[in-house]
């Protein structure tokens, strides 16, 4: 598995990350507790080091299975966690002061849980789950960051960025208060690469790109008749005539690019590793056969100039999200 420097933390993270919601509980169901740690232990085995969860998914549960695989890991297995924000608020509301969101004895007493839940002693990545820019200069989050890094309870610091909302961080990413920043970006939402990533460059800040799979749409999986359990979140991600649209563009990617469908996840997962800004690629993976195809194509695979430039005419941006 090839390695590559998450920004200026001196941390080499494989270019293949976990993805660690779908394991927790909530959001996805259905994930069963004996495949989600097979899945996790074999991503290590195959050099994956580079693990994100959060204290919201299942209230703690992802972070104990998460804490549970990387503590039994031979090798050195970088974990990254989440605080969520103390007003509930998701995504980050324009207006809404810091003080509500993250105030800094809520980013002390949820770092404290997180490293409880995943039994360490500091935790590797801490991060904000949502953001908004206006947060620079507010409240008293950056100093309670601060006294973390100084005790040792965490290494480096992030945020994770509102969905399809990358231009909401470009002064936290100037200012110096941020190692890495976690946005999305896949086949569908390429807009990171207009400001975010330029800016990330230049402030030598680590990118950790989620949902590069588009929670599934990017798989070929999610079909006109594709059914989901009863109170996923993907039934609402893929409500009324999404699943449809959905389909016919990875069709149409396919088609684009003379592929197989059954393709379009590696071709997925290489456009995201196709940008020099991203640091590492975080996929949901609930079972071994995804974490040993997910491998292999990282590892080996590259796009074609003319594979890179005909997947820029399949950018799509839009919100499935809160619907
Ligand atoms: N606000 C935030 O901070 C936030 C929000 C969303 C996500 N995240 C992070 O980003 C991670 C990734 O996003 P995600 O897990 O939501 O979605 P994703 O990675 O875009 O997609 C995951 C889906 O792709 C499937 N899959 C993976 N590899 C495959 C392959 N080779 N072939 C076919 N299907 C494949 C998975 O199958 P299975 O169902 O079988 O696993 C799952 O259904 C999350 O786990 C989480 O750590 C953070």
């Amino acid at each position: 598995m090839h390695h590559r420097p998450l920004g200026k933390t001196g941390l080499d993270v494989s270019a293949l990350g976990y993805g660690a919601w779908g394991i927790g509980g909530s959001g996805w169901l259905g994930a069963r507790d004996d495949e989600s740690l097979r899945a996790l232990r074999r991503a290590i085995e195959l050099g994956v080091n580079f693990i994100d969860t959060a204290a919201a998914y299942g209230s703690g549960h992802s972070e104990r299975l998460v804490g549970q695989a990387a503590r039994d890991a031979d090798d050195t297995v970088y974990v990254a966690t989440k605080i969520p924000p103390k007003n509930g608020q998701w995504p980050a509301r324009a207006g809404v002061p810091a003080t509500e969101a993250f105030p800094g004895d809520w980013v002390v007493e949820s770092t404290e849980q997180s490293l409880r839940n995943l039994g360490v002693d500091a935790i590797d990545v801490q991060q904000f789950h949502v953001w908004s820019d206006e947060w620079v200069g507010q409240g008293d989050w950056a100093d309670a960051v601060a006294q973390l890094k100084r005790d040792g309870k965490i290494r480096f610091f992030g945020v994770s960025i509102n969905d399809h909302q990358p231009a909401n961080a470009p002064r936290l990413v100037e200012s110096g208060l941020v190692d890495t920043v976690q946005v999305i970006y896949n086949v569908f939402d390429q807009s990171p690469e207009d400001e975010l990533f330029p800016a990330v460059e230049t402030a030598g800040v680590g990118v950790i790109v989620r949902v590069p799979l588009d929670e599934g749409g990017l798989t070929g999986r999610v079909r006109p008749d594709t059914t989901f359990p009863e109170g996923d979140f993907r039934n609402g991600y893929f409500g009324g005539d999404r699943k449809r649209e959905v389909w016919e563009r990875v069709q149409a990617i396919a088609t684009d690019l003379d592929v197989p469908v059954e393709r379009v996840p590696e071709i997925a997962l290489l456009f995201c590793l196709s940008h020099p800004a991203v640091s590492t690629v975080i996929t949901g993976m609930r079972s071994v056969e995804n974490v040993e195809r997910n491998a292999a194509f990282v590892d080996l695979g590259r796009l074609t100039d003319g594979q890179l430039e005909a997947l820029r005419r399949h950018r799509w941006v839009r919100s499935f999200y809160g619907a």
